[in-house]
């Protein structure tokens, strides 16, 4: 995949980044495009999930409708999962918890990919398609990579579903506000590889923004977000992120 541009980065944003503290990454489904997972919505050259309406598939009305129909969805996605690997965005990513006082990863993805290139306590606003959850006590279990996934709940006997956000549906309790929080006291704030259309999410640049924070977005593309950022570095996140 090549950049359309290879950005040269502000030497007032390199300063932000020698000064900052607190630092924000909000990631979407384009920083795991290098890593061969499809986004969503396009940009960039990114592929997007062919033949499947996700926003239908992957709505809540769809779990009490044809709850085998959304695991169908879902098992094919963490199977095309299970032979991809992080790319260089996650890993210098997962490297930044070393270089600021404090970092916090907010990632609408749901692949897991941040958590194995290593980055801890990653706020997962949309859920993990590597978990499954109780219809009726919201257990929830870790599905493995190795064995089948399970299908009954082991507390109460129930169907279980993905652990996911589905469209129509709220994000988990906790995560946003937690996010929020990160956002209002970050001092830096990347936006990397995300459309910008899907709210809540999109809406903690806004609020770092106006908490007095630098925003830096990272993408191929200009999104609805750009304009109100202070930086924007045109360019795929694995080939941008290592030049900061
Ligand atoms: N590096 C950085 N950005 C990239 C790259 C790349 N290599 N390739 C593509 N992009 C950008 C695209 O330009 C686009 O702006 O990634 C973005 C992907 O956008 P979407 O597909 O809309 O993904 P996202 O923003 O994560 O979607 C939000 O919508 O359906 C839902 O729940 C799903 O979490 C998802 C949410």
């Amino acid at each position: 995949m090549q950049s359309l541009v290879n950005p040269t980065i502000p030497g007032e944003l390199r300063r932000k980044i020698v000064d900052a503290r607190r630092v924000l990454v909000l990631t979407g489904a384009g920083v795991s495009a290098e890593s061969g997972v499809p986004t969503f919505r396009g940009g960039g050259k990114s592929a997007v999930w062919k033949g499947m309406p996700f926003d239908v598939i992957s709505s809540a009305g769809m779990v009490s409708r044809d709850l085998p129909a959304v695991w169908e969805w879902f098992d094919y996605r963490r199977e095309l999962l299970k032979s991809l690997r992080p790319n260089r965005a996650h890993e210098e990513i997962a490297r930044w918890q070393d270089r600021f006082e404090k970092l916090t990863v907010v990632t609408q993805n749901v692949d897991g990919l941040h958590q194995l290139a290593g980055s801890n306590n990653v706020i997962e606003l949309h859920g993990s398609i590597w978990r499954a959850r109780c219809i009726s006590c919201s257990s929830r279990f870790e599905i493995s990579r190795t064995q089948s996934r399970p299908d009954i709940c082991a507390d109460c006997g129930d169907r279980l579903r993905p652990d996911v956000v589905l469209f129509g549906e709220l994000l988990p309790s906790g995560a946003f506000e937690m996010a929020a929080e990160a956002a209002a006291e970050c001092e830096l704030c990347f936006v990397i590889g995300t459309s910008g259309l899907v709210y809540p999410a999109a809406g903690l640049p806004e609020i770092a923004k106006a908490a007095g924070a630098c925003v830096c977005e990272v993408n191929p593309e200009r999104t609805p977000l750009s304009a109100s950022c202070d930086h924007v570095l045109t360019g795929n996140a694995g080939e941008v992120l290592p030049l900061l």
